[in-house]
């Protein structure tokens, strides 16, 4: 396992994040599979036993399951991982039950404190912008929890780019603590991320942590046009999921199936390494529903991908050109290009 370092601070992560929002009861996100106490405790142990030490989960995950079982799976084993989870989603029916107010961020910390059993949230995020609270009310709150000893660093989850340049500002301006990690949805098959936020954060010195890689399970290669879709998995029929251009996919999807064939190694570690060797990118949250796909995900980085497979892979997904970019395109491509490629290398620090 290699590690590098979240954002800009000295906390080291691993590239391979395990996220456990499959870890639920009978009555939780059971749409995802069951992974009660049991199964959890041995796919933790198998994650931490090849070297991830970074977790992600969320107060919303199951109602809070989710936490629960992680706290219990991890142990005695807590000190040495990072815990990140996340607050901001509905946790009741009381009109404070949700959002980034004071009331609300306070209560749902001490309550995620509560349910993974533990004096303190390694990076404490913020699952998604709140469009009605102020954002300085916001980064107060988590400063506070910083301050508090509750939180060891905070993030956020889920923002425009221009929101995230905004909280930048305040946190100079009060000379608060500042976010180190975003946690944003990127993949072969979604690369509107680099549009704005990737630049963004990479100015910044913001760390990317990627949620959906495989996007639900689509780049792992099982769900193909025209064929029948598998039984058993979260994704029922075409359309379920996130948006999903099933031409464009068709054509990412033959492109890895074709790599996948030349090096003998599954579709999954492909789109996981290419979302890990792309600028900015800091670490790609996992999920699995069961061990051989937890291993298989987790050993994507025993191997990378060449310049010439990247090149392949970037021009057969290339999202389309929109304003400004094709602007740019056309009267400053050698001075945006020669821009993006100094950007690129403030790229994250290599770990231990
Ligand atoms: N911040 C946010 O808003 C947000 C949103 C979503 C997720 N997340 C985080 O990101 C984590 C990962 O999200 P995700 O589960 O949607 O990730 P994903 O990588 O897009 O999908 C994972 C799913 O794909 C299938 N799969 C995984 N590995 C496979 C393999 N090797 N071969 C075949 N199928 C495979 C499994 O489902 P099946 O077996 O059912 O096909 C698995 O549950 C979550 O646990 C959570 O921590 C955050």
């Amino acid at each position: 396992m290699r590690y590098r370092f979240l954002g800009n601070s000295g906390l080291q992560v691993s590239e391979i994040c395990f996220g456990v929002m499959t870890f639920t009861g009978k009555t939780g996100w059971t749409y995802l599979g069951i992974q009660e106490q049991k199964d959890a405790d041995r796919l933790t142990s198998i994650a931490t036993d090849n070297g991830v030490n970074f977790f992600d989960t969320a107060d919303v995950y199951s109602t809070g399951i989710s936490e629960t079982i992680l706290g219990k799976a991890l142990g005695k084993k807590r000190k040495d991982v990072v815990i990140a989870t996340k607050g901001e989603g509905r946790m009741g029916t009381g009109l404070n039950d949700e959002g980034h107010s004071r009331q609300h961020l306070i209560r749902a910390c001490n309550d995620s404190l509560k349910r993974l059993n533990t004096d303190y949230i390694d990076l404490y995020q913020v699952h998604a912008f709140d469009f009605m609270t102020p954002l300085e009310e916001m980064m107060m709150t988590l400063d506070q929890l910083v301050k508090d000893g509750k939180v060891r660093y905070i993030g956020i989850s889920n923002f425009f780019a221009w929101q995230i340049m905004k909280l930048m500002s305040i946190s100079e301006k009060q000379n608060i603590q500042k976010i180190i990690s975003l946690q944003a949805y990127y993949s072969l098959v979604g690369r509107d991320l680099e549009y704005e936020t990737i630049p963004v954060c990479l100015d910044q010195r913001i760390g990317i942590i990627v949620w959906s890689p495989l996007h639900g399970g689509i780049l792992s290669g099982k769900y193909r046009k025209g064929k029948k879709w598998p039984k058993g998995t979260r994704l029922k029929g075409e359309g379920q999921h996130f948006p999903y251009d099933v031409e464009k996919g068709e054509k990412i999807l033959l492109v890895v199936d074709k790599i996948s064939k030349q090096r003998n190694v599954a579709m999954s570690q492909i789109a996981l390494n290419y979302a890990l060797q792309k600028p900015g990118i800091t670490s790609v949250i996992i999920g699995a529903r069961n061990e051989k796909q937890l291993l298989e995900n987790i050993r994507t980085r025993s191997w990378k991908l060449t310049d010439v497979e990247m090149k392949r892979l970037d021009e057969v997904s290339e999202p389309p050109r929109i304003y400004p970019h094709w602007y740019f395109d056309v009267f400053k491509k050698k001075r945006m290009e020669r821009y993006f490629s100094i950007l690129a290398k403030q790229e994250v620090k290599d770990g231990a």
